[in-house]
């Protein structure tokens, strides 16, 4: 099993819709895949069809008995699973907040428990400037960590102050047509060894998955947004696959 921790660079960047259409990718591949909302915003959901007023999710199961947290568990189809967030109102949220800090290997703990049921558990993050800020889980070593960020100055600026450490950079919504974005693609490539030889395109099909409530290799097979999604799964089944 391979754990992919995705998250932005800063807010926005499109980490919800990766995780989403990545995971419908993999699946594609055959592979069994789990997807986990820790975003208490809980938007994952509504890229399967989740009805907006639906609240489950690990966090609400596991608020009586802590044990019963993977009861939110969805199948979407088969080999392909979900774990919503799930919405808790502010001051439960705090509680859960302080419970994790109190727990930092709660979710290293959990993760094991999934472990022989799955080949990829793919990470839905909240946006973080730095790794190891409070509200993010303490994950195990092996996790794969994969920031996603847009080829635009303020991205470029949060990389160059915050650095990206260890993780791969995976740059979502470009768009060629842009000089400025061709030409921080071109920098990042020499400065950052771990950029994704895979952009994923600007492409209205990616944004109408979403008012789709569905991701995006399943509401548009055939769109650039897709195959680039396609080729990054086949880009982590080599070079992440052989954490298994
Ligand atoms: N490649 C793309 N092309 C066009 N639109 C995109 C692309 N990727 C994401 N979007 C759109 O951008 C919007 C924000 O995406 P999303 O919610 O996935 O971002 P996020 O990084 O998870 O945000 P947050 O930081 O709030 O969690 C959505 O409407 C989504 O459809
Ligand atoms: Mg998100």
């Amino acid at each position: 099993m391979t754990v992919v921790a995705l998250s932005g660079i800063r807010g926005g960047t499109g980490t919800t819709s990766v995780v989403a259409a990545l995971g419908f990718a993999l699946h594609t591949l055959g592979q069994r895949v789990l997807m986990v909302d820790l975003n208490p915003r809980n938007l994952l959901r509504l890229h399967f069809n989740l009805a907006l007023e639906s609240a489950d999710g690990w966090a609400v199961a596991g608020q009586e008995d802590e044990a019963r947290w993977s009861e939110a568990l969805l199948q979407v189809l088969e080999g392909l699973h979900l774990l919503p967030y799930g919405t808790l109102a502010a001051n439960a949220l705090a509680g859960l907040e302080l419970h994790q800090r109190a727990h930092p290997d709660l979710w290293v703990q959990r993760l094991q428990t999934l472990h022989a049921h799955f080949d990829w558990i793919l990470l839905d993050l909240p946006a973080t400037l730095a790794d190891g800020q409070p509200g993010v889980p303490m994950l195990p070593d092996t996790v794969m960590r994969l920031r996603v960020l847009e080829a635009d100055a303020a991205c470029h600026a949060l990389l160059s102050t915050e650095g990206a450490g260890d993780d791969y950079l995976l740059v979502n919504r470009f768009d060629p047509i842009s000089q400025l974005q061709r030409d921080l693609l071109l920098l990042w490539g020499e400065r950052h060894s771990r950029l994704i030889p895979q952009v994923i395109h600007r492409d209205e099909a990616m944004a109408g998955a979403l008012a789709w409530k569905s991701p995006v290799g399943y509401y548009a097979p055939d769109a650039l947004a897709t195959r680039d999604v396609r080729s990054l799964a086949t880009w982590l089944l080599a070079e992440g696959g052989h954490d298994a």
